[in-house]
Parts: C-alpha cells; sequence; structure tokens
C-alpha cells in the first residue's frame, strides 16, 4: 500500500461514500445510526450486515467481515488492492495517480502553480487601486462590493497589458498555470482587462481565476483552463468561505453564477456556493454532500434556470438519504439572486428560499411539464421517466416510497377519473356514506387497486381527494370489497334494466322479451359470482 500515496486513498475515501459504494450491490434499509443489509460474503437470510456512513466501515456481525470501501470493493469484485482503488477512481471520476510515491518534484510544481496564482492575485489587487484600474473599480462598486468585500474575496484587476508575461517572464511554470499564453510574438496573459475573481480550493488556497468582462464584450466570463491544481468539474466556488456556514445552516445553497455566491455570502446566506462556469457536476454535488445532504438549488427564474433545474435534480438522486433535505428554489421578480438582494434585500431573498419546492414535488412537476401526460403514448414515456429518476436511489426503503407517492399522484392526477364521463346510461343511486369513506381509504391505501379498478371507480362519482376514517383492511380484503361492490352495481343495473324491459314487454314490444331472457341468465350468473366471492 506504502506504493500508493496516502493523499489519494484519504481522497477516495473522502469522495465516495461506503454507503454508496456498497449500496450499489446491497440493497441497504437505515435502521438507527446504522445502514442494514444481507451480507455479500456468507450466505443469510436476515441482515446483520451494518454500514456506518460516518465511520466509513462496514461490519457483519454473522461472519466477521469488516472494512471500508476499499476492501469491500477488493472482496466483492475478487480485485487486488491496485484494480480496487482503479474501479474506486472510476466511480468517484478522479483520474488515477502514477504508481508510484508521491513525486518530490510534483510537489516542487504544485507548489510554484500556487505561488504564481497567490502572486498574480497581489499584483491584480494592486492594479484594482490604480489608475489602470480605475474603471474595474468603479464597475465593482457599480455591482455593490464594499471595499471590505473587495479585500475579502481578494477581488483585482487583470489590466490590458501582459503584467503577469512580464512580472513572472522567469517562471518555468507560466504556461502550465494557465495566467499566459505562447503566441507568435512571445508570451502573452490570458486575462485582460478584466475584473478578476480569484478561485480558491477548499483550504483557502488560490487555484485560478474567473474574469469578468467590463467592456460589454463575450465571453462574459472566461476562466482558468483546468490545471495541475485546478479542476472546474470539481471545484465548488465559495467553498473555502462557506464550509462551516454550511455546517452551522446544517444545508447548502447553490446558485448560477459566482457573483451571485458571494453576493448571497455577503448578504445573509454565508452558505451559498456556486458551479463555476460550467453545469452541475456529480462532483460537485459528492464533494457538498460531504458536510451534509441538505440542499436548496436556487436558479435564474429563465428558460436555462429550469433547464439546469432538470439537470441538477437527475444528478443528486443517488445522493438521496431518507434525511436528505432538497429543494429547488426559482428567481421571481429578478434574473438571479444578485438582482433581487439588490432589489429587496435579505427578505426578498429568504422568501424566494423559504418557497422552495421538495425535491419529489419537482420531479413531479417537471414529469408532467415535459410529457403530455393526457395521452396513453405520453404517459408511458412518463412513467419510463420517472422510473430512470428513482431507479438512481440508493436506498432502497425510499426507493419503494418514492414509488408509492408517485403511484398515488399518477393514480389521482393523471387519469382524471373524478370528471370521468364514462357514466352508465342508467342512473345507479350514489354511495351511501360508509361506502364512500371505505373506498377513500382503500384508493388512498393502496394506489394499485385504485390504478387496476380505475374505469369502475371512475364511474361512482365520488371526490377521492377527501379524507377517509382510518380503518382496519389488508390489501386483500380491499380488493374484495371493491370486487363485491361492482358486482352489487352491476346487479343494481340489471335489475333495473329488467325493469326497463318487463315494462316495455308489457306494453307489447316483443324484442323486449328475447333481452329479458339474456338479462335473466346474465343475472343468475352474476348472483352465483357474488356468492362464491363472499365464500373464499
Ligand atoms: P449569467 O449569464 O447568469 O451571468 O451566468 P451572471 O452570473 O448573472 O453574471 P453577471 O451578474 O452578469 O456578472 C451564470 C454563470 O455562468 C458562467 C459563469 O460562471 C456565470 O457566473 N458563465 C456565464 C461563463 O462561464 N461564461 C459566460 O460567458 C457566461
Ligand atoms: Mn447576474
Amino acid at each position: 500500500m506504502a506504493e500508493f500515496n496516502r493523499n489519494f486513498t484519504d481522497e477516495l475515501r473522502e469522495r465516495l461514500s461506503v454507503v454508496d459504494v456498497v449500496g450499489r450491490v446491497v440493497p441497504l434499509t437505515k435502521k438507527g445510526q446504522n445502514w442494514w443489509g444481507c451480507c455479500p460474503f456468507h450466505n443469510e437470510k436476515t441482515p446483520s450486515f451494518s454500514v456506518n456512513e460516518d465511520k466509513g466501515f462496514y461490519h457483519c456481525f454473522g461472519c466477521g467481515e469488516h472494512g471500508d470501501i476499499i476492501s469491500f470493493t477488493m472482496k466483492h469484485n475478487h480485485m487486488d488492492f491496485r484494480s480496487a482503488i482503479e474501479e474506486l477512481a472510476n466511480m468517484a471520476g478522479i483520474k488515477m495517480p502514477e504508481y508510484k510515491p508521491r513525486d518530490q518534484k510534483i510537489v516542487q510544481r504544485e507548489d510554484s502553480l500556487f505561488d504564481i496564482c497567490e502572486k498574480a492575485a497581489q499584483t491584480y489587487i494592486e492594479k484594482l487601486f490604480s489608475a489602470d484600474g480605475e474603471h474595474a473599480l468603479l464597475y465593482a462598486r457599480k455591482r455593490g462590493f464594499s471595499d471590505e468585500d473587495i479585500k475579502k474575496y481578494r477581488i483585482g484587476y487583470a489590466p490590458k497589458n501582459n503584467i503577469i508575461a512580464n512580472k513572472f517572464a522567469n517562471s518555468k511554470f507560466l504556461i502550465d498555470s494557465g495566467l499566459c499564453r505562447r503566441g507568435d510574438y512571445g508570451m502573452y496573459d490570458f486575462f485582460r482587462d478584466k475584473l478578476m475573481f480569484p478561485i480558491f480550493n477548499p483550504r483557502g488556497k488560490i487555484v485560478a481565476f474567473s474574469g469578468r468582462s467590463l467592456d460589454g464584450s463575450e465571453p462574459k466570463y472566461i476562466n482558468t483552463p483546468d490545471t495541475d491544481i485546478f479542476h472546474k468539474r470539481k471545484t465548488v466556488f465559495g467553498l473555502n468561505f462557506a464550509r462551516e456556514a454550511i455546517h452551522r445552516a446544517n444545508r447548502s445553497i447553490i446558485v448560477e453564477g459566482q457573483i451571485d455566491a458571494i453576493k448571497m455570502q455577503i448578504g445573509g446566506f454565508p452558505e451559498t456556493v456556486a458551479p463555476l462556469g460550467t453545469a452541475l457536476t456529480d462532483d460537485h454535488i459528492a464533494i457538498l454532500c460531504k458536510s451534509n445532504r441538505n440542499i436548496t438549488f436556487c436558479f435564474d427564474g429563465d428558460n436555462a434556470g429550469q433547464k439546469a433545474a432538470a439537470r441538477a435534480c437527475g444528478i443528486i438522486m443517488p445522493f438521496l438519504r431518507d434525511t436528505s433535505d432538497v429543494k429547488f428554489a426559482f428567481v421571481r421578480g429578478g434574473k438571479d439572486p444578485d438582482e433581487i438582494l439588490k432589489t429587496g434585500g435579505t427578505d426578498a431573498m429568504k422568501k424566494i428560499i423559504d418557497d422552495a419546492v421538495p425535491l419529489v414535488d419537482f420531479l413531479w412537476d417537471l414529469t408532467n411539464k415535459n410529457y403530455v401526460v393526457s395521452t396513453p403514448g405520453g404517459r408511458s414515456q412518463a412513467e419510463k421517466f420517472l422510473k430512470k429518476e428513482i431507479n438512481k436511489i440508493t436506498d432502497n426503503d425510499l426507493k419503494i416510497e418514492f414509488e408509492k407517492e408517485y403511484n398515488a399522484r399518477k393514480f389521482n392526477t393523471w387519469h382524471k377519473w373524478k370528471k370521468s364521463n364514462n357514466v352508465s346510461n342508467i342512473n345507479l343511486p350514489d354511495v351511501d356514506a360508509v361506502t364512500k369513506n371505505t373506498l377513500i381509504y382503500i384508493v388512498n391505501t393502496f394506489p394499485e387497486l385504485a390504478e387496476r379498478y380505475l374505469d369502475f371507480l371512475g364511474t361512482l362519482n365520488i371526490d377521492f381527494d377527501g379524507v377517509a376514517g382510518e380503518l382496519n383492511l389488508d390489501f386483500k380484503d380491499a380488493e374484495k370489497y371493491i370486487v363485491f361492490l361492482k358486482l352489487q352495481r352491476y346487479i343494481d343495473k340489471l335489475n333495473l334494466q329488467k325493469q326497463d324491459l318487463t315494462s316495455r314487454m308489457l306494453m307489447g314490444d316483443e324484442n323486449a322479451r328475447e333481452e329479458l331472457n339474456k338479462i335473466d341468465d346474465e343475472l343468475s350468473s352474476a348472483h352465483q359470482k357474488r356468492e362464491t366471492l363472499l365464500t373464499i
């Protein structure tokens, strides 16, 4: 194991939850502190295999197997250490390091890159307060940054000339830092005439920059390309400042833009972070989930915001736990959080965050918006989509609860059976109060039955949104009840038809006699079925 640098195995343990790793192959259920499942290492029917998320260990009380994500992957997949590491790195989406001790050269190289970034930041800060940077400072103030904010976030100005290329002409790592490029006439600066926002790693070291254009030119933002110390997909902007607040508030807020993240932190929501010039990735979520799994997404109120929200929802599903509180807020009455804070202050923003929709509702609304659920084809597509999303959930019990929840919703809204026009041509009396209560109870307790007897239930003219008293009825009896009722209604209908036909026959209608015979046959077979039902 010594060959592997400890940082890497630690990073894997930090990055991957043992419950996620084990949960991919062993269905787990949370009970108390631990998660439980049937041990994959010995044959058992009742779960004695426990997994502890916080400690990162699993333990089997049956056979004594014990270990962490690495030993689990080795044993379960019959792999050697190196392959297990490779597998886990793959799962975590991180690159395997070289199979050798951490090279002093690499350490030195990284230190040099940190050093250049730090010195560049100092240069940019000086420039912001110099004559060259006057327009940038004005812009920063216009955007609402106080001198104190500028100092805290180390905001600066990259001038139009090649200040970094000139100042650090002797450094071997200029190009590797992403700050300079080589052109036909020598080195030139990547960031020119930009308001500069340093990007910090979680330990607070500057690893890259995001530069905002000041003259209205596009693109609005450019970021340092990926380097040895900066990986855009894995960097959560603002996390170094937000980490403690995320623990304290027991949640994080994710906004779309960097300026929004800073403004939120300043404006009363210190637990706010943002992805970096890219869509959200599962790395971003995995990093945040290490603190807690309570995330409020706050998206801009435009179409792009809606799209980003749908994407985020798909990404977060595998990270859900039954204790997670994941919500989706949308900015209304302005473009983004920055604008809301500027015009309405913390209160207006708080209202938006408080109004956030829980994930279960967001996913439901999304499904209904994206598919034409008034048609069988649309509903079938919608079902597939929902199923795909729900299947991403690791926790089996939670998955089942999601399924149940959506089954009930599908029944109550998609099939629109309340408004059913499938009413028989003979008007039967409404059902009595006790029957009504029983049916409402059954429909809400056993959505599968509601689906199965949809057509029949739709003819009853009952408002199934009502609340029913608690009943002691199991699935089998509930089904029997519906079938019995259905038969009874059928018999009532036949009797009414019989009455009708008898009077027609008495008035000399010869066809009626023949029909009457048919009805009598039907009636006797329905009576027979009802008797049989009562005996099973
Ligand atoms: P927005 O277009 O919503 O910009 O992009 P914004 O954050 O409101 O910027 P300001 O307030 O006008 O300064 C949201 C995020 O998308 C990325 C950035 O991370 C930005 O914060 N982005 C946007 C880019 O990387 N490049 C761009 O050209 C535009
Ligand atoms: Mn903005």
